[in-house]
């Protein structure tokens, strides 16, 4: 086995593609273009969809290459176990209805056995089972043969493992064959094969024969064309090239992680368990807030919906594991600058816009710091209250008091709870949080201002409107009424869709009623944690894309809507009172932007 660095496997994997006929293209974006059903390009098919679909030529040919920035965020809670990571790099390779499955199969092949020096009984592949209506990829299977993979390696496994795409909710998708890496682990039961999440096999790369296009209806329907789209991930085959445990033992993170430990001053005693899992974790949320930040197309900040709820996510997440080593402030600044030093040469832009990337971080550090700091001095008042009474557990109110108030991660008062010996009442911290949202419903707008925090009920209850008219678009205007980009205040929401021309007065009544119609109906808010893939086929808009089996949560309103997205939800649609549209008006061309309010709020 060779032990390339990542910058030697990006330029090795291009010449190898090039080398069949392939031109290397550049990556996009990470905030994708044109594509309002994610919130980040989450493989390098994504750019391509337009060309896969057939709606137009690619100007650089049937056969491209490249290697695209990913950010996924489905298994965020993953994160800090051998593999996962919200930012990747994935080396990709395309055939527009160019080559399919012995091509692309030999090649990958070729790839792994002649130029990364992997040992073929190391190899095991997985291919599609076949269902009603689609056959098993015999085909696949047939040619992993002829290359010397025997039977015995070669497993059949049904869509939830076999099967890639769309990347949204609509568009190109097909059965696929991935490949694994066996580390010579234990297996850790009989039925333990590639797919198994115990470490065993590590995937490294899928090939996607993209048949399919799976339409508005959710039907799949053959697409006419046979391309081929493939993904190999950077950081998992640098790993297992180099015999590292854990991706965070490469040479890719290895700066990451020195200056991680140059910054901790870990508390005596700590739990090792607990530091290796930390240190992963703000290395690799720090990593994927850097690359969001430093994008070209730059726009996401932290802030509170979409894209940049998520972005505000990682880095307070990261934060809060940085307090649990002893990190002084300052820190995320001081990361983005090694990570930049680390990926500049590759992506310029985290060179040129690393000054503004600095600025967002600090502003952000010391918003949350300061939440942070009110919040532990409010816990600590209360720790000495209750050891002055010798009571040992946290109310639910006191607890809803430090989250609602002084916006105090719940997590934070379990975390802090549990090193003062103090127990917590879960239940009665969930009953407060119901209350306070059914209050809101007939408190003022003013007071709503003062309090607001993250994750605050009004913001929560707006997030709730925002599916609900999401739905009602979807329904009066048709599957065209798309989202375009989604803000919430606590005033109103705002939510930007495209449609061509301006809505008249009775196709806003009826979205309206549509809405108020569901908020009467008291329709429970449910969430689910499943697999993309499970949720794609249960009909859900994916706004997260993800693969390798993580769990993402799944929001369904009833009947009315089912939309995959990290939350958080009001439980019954009765919580939001009424819905009001204000405005109708052009964003941009051909994109409308409604602003609407709910409850009493005005
Ligand atoms: N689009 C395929 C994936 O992400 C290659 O795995």
């Amino acid at each position: 086995m060779k032990n390339l660095t990542a910058d030697e496997l990006r330029q090795t994997y291009l010449k190898f593609f090039e080398s069949k006929g392939h031109k290397i293209i550049p990556g996009a974006s990470v905030i994708p273009e044109n594509d309002p059903t994610v919130l980040f390009t989450t493989a390098g098919m994504h750019p391509l969809v337009p060309y896969l679909m057939g709606a137009m030529e690619h100007p650089a040919g049937t056969r491209l290459t490249d290697v695209q920035k990913c950010v996924r965020t489905g298994d965020i809670d993953a994160v800090g176990d051998a593999a996962h990571l919200t930012f990747f790099e994935m080396l990709g390779n395309w055939s527009l209805n160019d080559y399919f499955k012995k091509e692309a199969i030999t090649w990958s092949y070729e790839f792994l056995t002649e130029h990364l020096g992997f040992d073929p009984a190391q190899l095991s592949v997985t291919v599609f089972a076949g269902e009603e209506g689609i056959p098993a990829d015999e085909e696949a299977a047939a040619i992993w043969r002829s290359l010397g993979i025997p039977d015995e390696r070669i497993f059949r496994l049904p869509r939830e493992d076999n099967w890639w795409g769309p990347a949204g909710t609509t568009g190109p998708c097909g059965p696929d064959t991935e490949m694994f890496i066996d580390t010579g682990k234990e297996k850790c039961g009989p039925d333990c094969r590639p797919g198994c999440h115990c470490g065993k096999y590590i995937e490294i790369w899928n090939d996607v024969f993209m048949q399919y296009n799976k339409n508005a209806e959710g039907k799949y329907e053959p697409l006419g064309r046979h391309n081929v789209d493939t993904g190999m991930g950077v950081e998992r085959t640098v790993c297992m090239m180099s015999g590292a445990p854990t991706v965070y033992d490469t040479e890719i993170f290895a700066p990451i992680m020195a200056k991680i430990d140059a910054l901790s001053n870990v508390p005596a005693g700590a739990d090792a368990g607990e530091v290796l899992k930390a240190r992963r974790i703000i290395a690799d949320h720090m990593r994927t807030a850097t690359f969001i930040l430093c994008d070209p197309k730059g726009g996401v900040k932290p802030g509170n919906v979409g894209a940049n709820y998520v972005l505000r996510r990682l880095i307070r997440r990261a934060i809060r594991y940085s307090r649990m080593l002893g990190i002084q402030p300052g820190f995320t600044v001081e990361l983005a600058e090694t990570i930049c030093e680390k990926y500049k040469n590759v992506y310029p832009e985290l060179g040129e816009n690393l000054a503004q990337c600095k600025l967002d971080l600090e502003a952000e550090e010391n918003r949350f710091n300061q939440t942070l700091d009110k919040g532990e001095a409010m816990f600590n008042k209360v720790a000495e209250q209750l050891k002055l009474h010798n009571q040992t557990s946290i109310s639910g109110k006191t607890a809803f008091k430090l989250y609602d108030t002084f916006g105090f991660p719940f997590e934070m008062t379990l975390e802090m709870a549990d090193k003062a010996g103090l127990q917590v009442d879960r239940e009665g911290f969930e009953e407060a949080n119901r209350k306070h949202q059914e209050l809101s419903r007939t408190t003022s707008a003013g007071s709503f201002k003062a309090g607001l925090q993250d994750n605050s009920a009004v913001v929560t209850r707006m997030h709730t409107a925002t599916h609900l008219l999401h739905a009602a678009l979807h329904q009066v205007l048709g599957p065209t009424a798309n989202q375009k980009g989604s803000n919430i205040t606590p005033e109103r929401l705002r939510f930007d869709f495209t449609w061509p021309e301006k809505l008249t007065d009775e196709q806003l009544k009826a979205v309206e009623d549509k809405v108020n119609g569901w908020i009467r109906a008291e329709i429970p808010v449910e969430k689910k944690m499943t697999t993309v893939d499970e949720a794609k086929a249960e009909g859900a808009m994916a706004l997260f894309g993800a693969k390798y089996g993580e769990k993402v949560s799944m929001y369904t309103i009833g009947d009315v809507s089912k939309e995959i997205c990290s939350g958080p939800h009001v439980e019954n649609t009765r919580e939001l009172g009424s819905f009001k549209i204000q405005k109708e008006q052009s964003s941009s061309a051909g994109v409308r932007r409604i602003k609407a309010v709910i409850g009493n709020l005005t």
